[in-house]
């Protein structure tokens, strides 16, 4: 029997920096990585360039259906219009519905990591390795403040904290697939850690799942 592949699920809330860990995580463990934010955030993009409102759900749905994969290539993804465009659509079931099948069949293929915030509660039950990464709001806002900043985006402290506020409270408490770590998830609290030491945090903990 072949070898099932191998799927590493990394969830957390807002600019907790799942995406730099699972991309280095996939990088070392040889495994194709995938966003899966940039999906909704896609999806939102549509339905603002369409002039309609996020969280209109027979817009979001037809646009998530629409998706092309040039769709996660536009520069326009991020931001805090783009941000809280792709909260909106994930809280329609139609649009999660739509989105799964490309997400399984992107894991399933050769294996994978994945990150988001239902990878390891409803996207891939089973994956192998579960990880839950989170950081305190406060040190959230400071990441996403320098990360803006060094983007050269004009960004005010205070508001880029609401955000995020704002943001967790729409992802966890959403009647779909809210966020919350799997039963079985490995906790990672990066608080204290800079990237690289997350990033080893992480790995010891895969490691040690996969044996
Ligand atoms: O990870 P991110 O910040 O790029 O995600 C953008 C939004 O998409 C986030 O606010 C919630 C939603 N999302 C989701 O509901 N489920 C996922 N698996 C990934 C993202």
């Amino acid at each position: 029997m072949a070898l099932k592949p191998i799927v590493i699920a990394v969830d957390g809330p807002a600019a907790a920096g799942k995406g730099t860990l699972a991309r280095r995580l996939a990088t070392v463990l040889g495994l194709p990585y995938l966003d899966t934010g940039l999906l909704y955030r896609a999806v939102g993009r549509r339905v603002l360039d369409a002039g309609a409102d996020p969280r209109d759900a027979a817009h979001a749905e037809a646009a998530a259906r629409a998706l092309q994969p040039a769709d996660l290539d536009r520069a326009d993804l991020r931001g805090p219009m783009a941000d809280m465009a792709a909260s909106a659509v994930a809280a329609i079931p139609a649009v999660r519905a739509a989105l799964l099948d490309f997400q399984r069949d992107f894991g399933r293929a050769h294996g994978a990591v994945l990150d988001g915030r239902d990878i390891g509660t409803v996207v891939f039950p089973d994956a192998a390795v579960k990880l839950f990464v989170t950081a305190s709001v406060a040190e959230r806002a400071r990441r996403r403040f320098l990360e803006l900043t060094a983007r050269g985006v004009a960004a005010d402290a205070a508001q880029v904290e609401s955000e995020i506020r704002d943001r967790d409270a729409q992802d966890a408490n959403r009647p779909v697939a809210p966020l919350r770590p799997a039963q079985d998830a490995l906790a990672l609290d990066t608080s204290a850690m800079d990237a690289d030491a997350a990033f080893a945090a992480a790995l010891a903990l895969v490691r040690e799942r996969l044996g």
